[in-house]
């Protein structure tokens, strides 16, 4: 039977706002929404413009009320210290109101900026709904990032509260989080008032209430009970600001709206995951990501889903067989992660056998996000978990999947390479650089027509100019997804690669461009690129070249540490950078511009051609000879064999 997702996609095509006014009335609105899309408001336009109600309200109060008080909302599972804990619905309200009161206690209203920065703790989670309980605006940021990010983050956010921990658990080591803040807030211009740390017992951080610094857990406990309404907010008030890599150090801060997000979250639940209320849902990212967000967080709860949060990795926590073991315990129908996650098992696992340990019956289907699927592990998970395995397409700008199979509306045939079909809401065209649509199988940039569906960013925090220029102005009339791809005859979409310098390793999104701002301030060097190269778990792991100033006496290899410690030190150890390689000069153009594509193609062992433009062929030969001799570059026939 032919899934129903053409009769969807078609019905949605042929009248977008009757399909989202259908789509609107799972959410519960203390006023409908007057108009579905008003084009005069916003960048390009404002989805259910007139609308109030409040996300938190429907994530939890309207379940409570609706008799799903005693179903669980959240499991927490951490295997970095043992524990084991579930929440019922009334239970994280409880939790929720509690936490709101001592935020309003602190100053916080509606609009105010609270900056989150948390392991994966249920009060991570607990804190991002009493945030939006209030209409207070959260900012998450992964634990993974260092200081200075972290002050960036605060600045461009103007927090005027952070809500931290003492430690994050990471294999081997306890990342202690009060040091990294007191940096950040000496570090920002725009200091917050208040900072609320959540003691864990494996460190207990100093805390300073002349500094406005408090126990996290003192201050809830005081205020548990005490009743906190939520605050009314319009559909198109922002709920969070998540600040993701642009093309330049300075993040962008996506800015997600009330309303769209609701109404775009709930209605990919159950047609695009299969998820009935009542089931458990499983999502093993970081609330720091966008997939945590709506899939850990809101999704779940607003289509009255049970949600895993899962504190470890999937290897060596103790074992390859872990998300096995989670999946099994808490019967977990639907499981998200990224292909990394996969890949790492697979190493650890190569023949599925922690796979036979568990029963894995419960589970429907594998979902699978946030970087390219290689076939190998699509068909290695097929294989191990029977399971339909879903690749699907989606970004931090868009908050839920451009494209995706569906498993509630009924599957399509699957191509491996491909996340399958735009989902509604999304009219996805591929592009030349002159902005004309091409033909079907021709490559080029895969950008969305405008409007974009409710739940995508309607700007970036205070900068509409910037959000024009880097993701509207390119392709008048269309967003630029800065991928680039093919469509094929039917409809699916192939997303082949970043057209900037974004690179993706481990499912995390990072910009070459700003670790180059970093390495380029040592003093010993002269010039610097990072690129991309291949890495067989984490995908994409950056690679450093630097070129030091003529004077410089000192060994390579202390100064190659050190510029990595720096950029450990500034982006943080999510960056991954460790290869770091010196050469005696950078490969460019006549016109001076590095072919950083170039010499990404030869540390990949792809086919490439020697630049016609370029300034010293030899440039490269060294290039390539550095990239060998650091376990890069060893297919030299590809070198020797350059394409015309
Ligand atoms: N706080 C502090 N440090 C962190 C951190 C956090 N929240 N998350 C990661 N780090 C550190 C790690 O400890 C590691 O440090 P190290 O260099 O001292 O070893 C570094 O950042 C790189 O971490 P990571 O990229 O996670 O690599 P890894 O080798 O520890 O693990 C995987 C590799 C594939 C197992 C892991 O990346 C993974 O589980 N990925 C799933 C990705 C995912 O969920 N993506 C979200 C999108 S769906
Ligand atoms: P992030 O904003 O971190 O979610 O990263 C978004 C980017 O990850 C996209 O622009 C793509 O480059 C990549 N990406 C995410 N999902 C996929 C997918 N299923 N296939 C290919 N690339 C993907």
């Amino acid at each position: 039977m032919q899934s129903r997702y053409f009769d969807v996609y078609r019905a949605w095509e042929n009248n977008p706002e009757e399909f989202w006014r259908d789509a609107a009335d799972a959410i519960d609105w203390f006023k409908q929404p007057e108009k579905i899309f008003d084009q005069s408001q916003g960048v390009y336009g404002r989805w259910f413009v007139g609308g109030e109600t409040n996300t938190c309200y429907n994530c939890l109060d309207r379940h409570v009320a609706a008799g799903r008080g005693e179903q669980r909302a959240f499991i927490y599972d951490s295997v970095m210290n043992g524990a084991k804990k579930s929440f019922t619905y009334a239970e994280v309200l409880t939790e929720v109101k509690a936490i709101a009161a001592v935020l309003r206690d602190l100053g916080i209203g509606k609009g105010d900026r609270v900056v989150i920065y948390m392991p994966m703790v249920p009060e991570a989670v607990f804190s991002m709904l009493a945030c939006a309980r209030l209409g207070a605006v959260h900012s998450v940021v992964f634990g993974g990032f260092a200081a200075q990010e972290l002050a960036a983050r605060l600045n461009d956010s103007e927090a005027k509260l952070i809500i931290s921990a003492s430690c994050g658990l990471e294999p081997g080591r306890v990342v202690a989080y009060k040091p990294l803040l007191e940096k950040a807030i000496e570090l920002a211009m725009a200091k917050p008032d208040h900072c609320l740390i959540l003691q864990r017992p494996e460190l207990n951080a100093a805390i300073n209430p002349e500094r406005g610094e408090f126990d996290f857990t003192e201050l809830v406990d005081k205020a548990r009970g005490r009743e906190i309404e939520c605050v009314p907010v319009k559909a198109t008030d922002p709920l969070y600001i998540l600040y993701t890599s642009g093309t330049t150090g300075q993040p962008k801060g996506v800015v997600r709206d009330n309303g769209g997000h609701m109404v775009a979250l709930q209605w990919s639940m159950p047609n695009i995951f299969g998820m009935a209320p009542g089931e458990v849902f499983w999502t093993a990212s970081d609330i720091g990501w966008v997939v945590g967000h709506s899939y850990i967080v809101y999704a779940p709860l607003l289509n009255g889903n049970t949600s895993i949060i899962f504190e470890g990795k999937p290897v060596g926590t103790p074992d390859a067989g872990t998300f096995w073991r989670v999946a099994a315990e808490y019967d977990v129908k639907v499981l998200f992660t990224a292909p990394t996650a996969f890949r790492a098992i697979r190493r650890d696992d190569p023949e599925g056998e922690f796979v036979e340990n568990y029963d894995l019956l419960g589970l429907r289907a594998l979902f699978l996000a946030g970087e390219r699927a290689d076939s190998e592990t699509l068909r290695w998970a097929e294989e191990k978990l029977k399971v339909p395995v879903i690749d699907h397409w989606w970004q931090t700008e868009t908050g839920w999947p451009i494209a995706a199979n569906t498993v509630g509306l009924g599957l399509m045939p699957f191509k491996h390479g491909s996340p399958t079909r735009p989902m509604p809401g999304y009219a996805v065209d591929v592009l030349d650089d002159a902005g004309k649509p091409v033909p079907p199988h021709t490559l080029g940039n895969i950008a969305i027509r405008l409007p974009l569906p409710p739940g995508c960013l309607v700007s970036f925090w205070n900068a509409d100019a910037r959000f024009r220029e880097s993701c509207l102005d390119e392709f008048p009339g269309y967003y630029k997804t800065a991928d680039a791809g093919v469509i094929d005859d039917d409809g699916y979409v192939f997303v082949m690669a970043r057209t900037d310098d974004i690179i993706n390793c481990a499912g995390h999104r990072l910009s070459t461009g700003s670790m180059e701002e970093v390495c380029a301030k040592h003093p010993d060097v002269a010039e610097c690129a990072v690129i991309g190269v291949k890495d067989r778990v984490k995908g994409q792991i950056p690679c450093g070249f630097l070129v030091l100033k003529n004077h410089v006496s000192r060994e390579t290899s202390e100064i190659a540490a050190e510029v990595a410690g720096m950029v450990r030190d500034e982006i943080g150890p999510v960056a991954a950078f460790k290869t770091v390689m010196v050469v005696p000069k950078l490969p460019k153009t006549r016109s001076g511009k590095i072919l950083r594509g170039t010499m990404q193609k030869i540390a990949d062992d792809m086919p490439w051609t020697m630049p016609a433009t370029i300034e010293d062929p030899a440039t490269l030969d060294v290039v390539r000879e550095t990239l060998w001799k650091n376990g890069f570059a060893h297919e030299d026939k590809t070198v020797a064999a350059p394409v015309k």
